[in-house]
């Protein structure tokens, strides 16, 4: 039996495909949450709205404040499901807290490794999913990558064993939603990263610059961010609740352009052909930028005067067929 290791909003999206096609080709599985996102808009709203199962385990600590709390907390509670179900592989998604927690704890109990979204490098430590990605693809006994630039991040790193393109479980998700067509003309914006928010006054600072844009944007916020704002009145950025999936890529659909620091969002927004400035000083997601619409953007004063890029990207390996490509590999584990 594998085991999925999930905890935050970006997670969910993916083990969804992947665990459809495990149920098709009969192959025993468990899905656990860690917890890492607890709210409603965060979590339970992309289970019902992508009917991922419900979660087998669901770690129901306090998982603390700090990264180290988080990751120490939830490595405790794991190592105990591992030692008592004794799973064939542990599948850990993307670069989040809950994905190292879950590769370390594996990999000292001698379980095999499965890492989806292996190889993605922003080439900046100070990131802390930069961190959980250099660490997990180092422990991890098979490494699924999307694209072929994080291939050769691994092999430039001396990864190369039981290394696979197998494309991207996220765009698979993407392409089977039936998307609303009202193009709104707003901008949509999503912040959430800890170079932008955790300084209020670089928070408020980029705020300002997008509301002086004099367009209307809309801004699903995370609950992070939320807290910090929520009294401030713009006047051009309304502030709306975190989205469900399908809510949000009809709103990255049908937008002028979208203004962010996700990473996923990169990969969203070049398939869609929307616009992106990312606000960040690099990226985990290259390809987006070379081919895609996505463009950094390390100072929002600048966002009024950038070029938006139109682009109809969409790697052949982004084909609707990931889950696929890895069930193959998983059956012969
Ligand atoms: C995490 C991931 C990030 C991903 C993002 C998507 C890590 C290191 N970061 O960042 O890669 O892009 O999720 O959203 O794992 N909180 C709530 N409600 C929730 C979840 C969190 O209020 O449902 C608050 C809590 O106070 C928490 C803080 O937000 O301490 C940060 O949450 P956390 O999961 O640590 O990181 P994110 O910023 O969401």
């Amino acid at each position: 039996m594998f085991i999925h290791i999930v905890g935050a909003r970006p997670n969910f999206p993916k083990v969804k495909p992947l665990m459809e096609e495990m149920k098709k080709n009969s192959i025993s599985q468990k899905l656990l949450h860690t917890g890492q996102h607890y709210d409603y808009l965060m979590s339970k709203v992309f289970f019902n709205e992508l009917d991922i199962p419900v979660p087998d385990f669901h770690l129901d600590e306090y998982l603390g404040k700090t990264h180290a709390e988080q990751t120490g907390n939830i490595m405790i509670e794991l190592e105990k499901v591992f030692d008592s179900l004794k799973p064939k592989g542990v599948i850990v998604y993307g670069d989040i807290n809950s994905t190292l927690s879950a590769a370390l704890v594996a990999t000292k109990l001698h379980i095999p490794v499965i890492h989806i979204e292996s190889g993605c490098r922003s080439f900046d430590k100070k990131m802390p999913e930069e961190i959980n990605r250099i660490v997990v693809d180092h422990i991890s006994n098979y490494l699924f990558c999307t694209d072929s630039y994080s291939v050769k991040n691994l092999i430039k790193e001396g990864v190369t064993e039981n290394v696979y393109l197998s494309g991207n479980l996220m765009i698979d998700t993407l392409k089977t939603l039936s998307l609303d067509d009202n193009p709104s003309g707003e901008v949509l914006l999503t912040l959430h990263r800890p170079s932008n928010v955790d300084d209020t006054s670089k928070l408020f600072r980029i705020l300002g610059d997008i509301d002086s844009l004099g367009t209307r944007v809309i801004f699903p916020a995370h609950p992070r961010v939320k807290k910090i704002i929520d009294n401030k009145k713009f006047d051009n950025i309304k502030t709306v609740e975190p989205m469900s999936y399908k809510e949000f890529i009809s709103n990255l659909n049908n937008c002028k352009y979208a203004i962010s620091d996700s990473g996923g969002i990169q990969c969203e927004a070049s398939v869609l052909n929307t616009p992106l400035i990312t606000l960040r000083d690099t990226t985990e997601h290259q390809d987006t930028i070379l081919f895609g619409t996505n463009t950094l953007c390390s100072d929002s004063s600048e966002i009024k005067n950038m070029k938006l890029k139109k682009s109809n990207y969409s790697p052949k390996i982004w084909d609707g067929n990931s889950a696929k490509r890895i069930v193959e590999v998983l059956k012969t584990i």
